[in-house]
């Protein structure tokens, strides 16, 4: 049809407009990723520890660790930063495929369930269920795409050339997101809408049919050129049209499995010959929206060739890297949430991933401020208000709080781009001996994060001080979610005051290591978890029931801290800079929950002096590192 009037017609105009549509892509920022762990995965269960070589000993562990950035990774943070991080790595057009499995704007919050079991075998298991991340947004699919919009811009920014990117969503949104999509990647480069039918699941509507499939957006940066392997599906046939003497007949390609007769054929674009996992799979994480490896294998083999890099920035589980890295292809996670890199950081080691590392955004903290909109002493003062405490001024961090014990408190903000360190607190520790003419009974400190090893190199300094301060201190950690309450106007936060859970910071200390020499240059180390200590258990404490589960697990952190752990992994030899994980212990994470060992074995070469460390990450995603010495102390 002509056009009308006077209107003028641009060819594919169609765009999709909201009120707070970002103008502009994201600009390029200067966002340094930092190496926090690398994970040599070195499942000890059930090998001999005489046989092996003694894990993996120095020298070779440098070399192994040298080239960290063709080293398989996974990011925690947010997107966002993490992939203008990679951009400014130098990552343009390097990777050859992005599968993303983002929140669906399903108006839903997200769980992981833990199971924690008792001491003795006969004691009861309890489960908890940990937010692992929410799917709800305040204003609406508006602000949905607000956080869409500019990632899917840099995703197209990090492809290759020949790249592909894969984005699963439902019913929600995934219209909007195609026209979003068409922008970006272009109408022209748009492959395939795949409906993956899971079979399972699907609530019956009053009015309507039950919701059973996904869609995956398939776009090419450039479709002439893009890597693409066809994978194949079975076609069963009907056996009314079939004879049974054609059956198995290898000249026809047909086979037979316990469903029928089929052929292979080239895949369509409607998979419905992939299920989600069974609840008893091993393949489960228990993290909610866990993807089943088997899609993810499809679209790997399909869309990455044998020496590309596949990246995935809503990782969740960790499911694309785990099938990435089992398909030989190097691999990129991104997860914002600490559960997910638990997750995804256990499922790797479990598999006996290739060595890994887990990077965190550089000044993350501050970061997330500044994209918030915010600015740091503005979050300061109101992270003194979220406590309870009246700021003392504008630029020290300090408040002052009256305890529901009466106590009279100072409290101190710590800085969001540096860890607060022990120096720092045995500082603040003795000024609460004269600050305003009076002594504080006690010290609490609010940090994002602390330095290594910082309860014992605290309790060091403060029994070394010739000022002994008299004080009790509390060392507590901020809540990862305090950003969402910058947008709250002053009466919020008013009426918020002290109702915010700003839980104990865990105290971690080792054993002395046992040292047995072993002769021919080698020695045996033992090192053990001496004290976890839990001061706060974040689950609720509303309700009768939160209340009596909230005590269990107190009571449970108290006599067998070890259920608690998830996590925890030695470095041998620790080189004050890096955290080199080379043995771990973790729970298991699928159905057979197990209490891990509190002690670790290890022969390495012998060394004159050396700081072995260890990483604690319990089932609430706090993490914990303390030194243990041979040979004198450095702390
Ligand atoms: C649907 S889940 C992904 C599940 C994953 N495919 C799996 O198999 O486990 C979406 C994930 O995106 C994460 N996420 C949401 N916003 C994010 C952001 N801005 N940066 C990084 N991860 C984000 C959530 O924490 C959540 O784990």
């Amino acid at each position: 049809m002509a056009a009308t009037n006077n209107t003028r017609r641009r060819k594919d105009s169609i765009k999709l407009v909201w009120d707070t549509k970002p103008g502009r892509p994201p600009k390029p920022r200067d966002i340094e990723l930092q190496t926090a762990e690398v994970v040599i995965p070195n499942p000890h269960d059930d090998r001999d520890l005489g046989q092996r070589d003694a894990g993996i000993t120095v020298p070779s562990l440098h070399r192994l660790v040298a080239p960290f950035p063709q080293m398989n990774r996974l990011i925690w943070g947010d997107n966002l930063l993490a992939m203008q991080g990679l951009l400014a790595e130098g990552y343009e057009g390097r990777i050859n495929l992005i599968y993303i499995d983002p929140p669906f704007d399903s108006k839903a919050d997200y769980s992981r369930r833990i199971i924690i079991k008792g001491k003795e075998s006969t004691e009861e298991t309890s489960v908890i269920e940990r937010l692992a991340y929410k799917d709800t947004w305040v204003d609406g699919t508006d602000a949905y795409l607000d956080m869409l919009y500019p990632r899917l811009q840099l995703m197209k920014r990090l492809l290759a050339e020949d790249g592909s990117i894969y984005v699963h969503l439902d019913w929600h949104v995934g219209h909007y997101v195609k026209v979003i999509m068409d922008e970006i990647f272009g109408k022209e480069n748009f492959i395939n809408e795949i409906i993956w039918c899971y079979r399972t699941g699907g609530i019956p509507e009053k009015l309507g049919y039950a919701k059973k499939h996904d869609v995956l957006l398939f776009y090419s940066r450039k479709p002439k050129s893009a890597f693409f392997k066809l994978p194949k599906q079975k076609s069963y046939l009907d056996s009314k049209f079939f004879k049974p003497h054609q059956k198995k007949s290898k000249e026809l390609g047909i086979e037979e499995d316990y469903i029928g007769m089929f052929r292979w054929v080239g895949c369509r674009d409607v998979w419905d010959d992939i299920k989600a996992f069974h609840p008893r799979s091993s393949e489960r994480m228990r993290y909610a929206t866990q993807k089943p490896e088997e899609l993810l294998q499809r679209i790997v083999n399909a869309s990455c060739p044998d020496n590309g890099i596949v990246a995935d920035f809503f990782a969740g589980s960790g499911t694309t890297c785990a099938v990435a890295e089992k398909l030989g292809r190097g691999w990129i996670g991104c997860e914002l949430g600490k559960l997910g890199i638990q997750a995804a950081c256990a499922r790797l080691v479990e598999m006996g991933a290739k060595p890994f590392v887990i990077q965190s955004i550089d000044n993350y903290q501050r970061e997330m401020i500044y994209l918030t909109g915010g600015r740091i002493r503005e979050m300061r003062h109101l992270i003194l208000k979220l406590y309870g405490a009246s700021p003392t001024d504008k630029a020290s961090g300090l408040g002052v709080r009256k305890a529901p014990d009466g106590v009279e408190e100072l409290v101190y903000v710590g800085y969001p781009d540096r860890p607060v360190t022990a120096k720092k607190v045995e500082q603040l520790a003795i000024r609460t001996q004269k600050l305003d003419g009076r002594r504080y009974k006690r010290l609490i400190i609010l940090g994002w994060d602390y330095e290594c090893n910082y309860h014992q190199a605290l309790e060091t300094r403060i029994g070394a001080s010739k000022d002994k301060p008299k004080v009790q201190i509390e060392s507590r950690d901020i809540p990862p979610d305090i950003y969402d309450y910058l947008k709250k106007s002053n009466d919020d936060i008013e009426a918020l005051a002290g109702k915010i859970k700003f839980y104990k910071r865990p105290y971690l200390r080792l054993e002395n290591p046992d040292i047995k020499d072993l002769g021919d240059g080698k020695v045996q180390i033992k090192i053990a978890i001496k004290h976890y200590i839990l001061g706060d258990i974040p689950v609720g404490h509303a309700s009768r029931r939160e209340r009596e589960s909230h005590n269990a697990l107190m009571k449970l952190a108290s006599d067998n801290f070890a259920a608690l752990i998830d996590y925890w992994a030695v470095d041998w030899d620790y080189d004050g800079l890096t955290f080199k994980s080379q043995w771990q212990a973790f729970r298991n994470n699928g159905r057979k929950a197990k209490t891990i060992p509190i002690s670790a074995t290890e022969t390495v070469q012998k060394k004159e002096k050396r700081t072995i460390a260890a990483r604690v990450v319990d089932i609430f995603g706090n993490d914990a590192t303390a030194f243990a010495f041979s040979g004198g102390s450095d702390t």
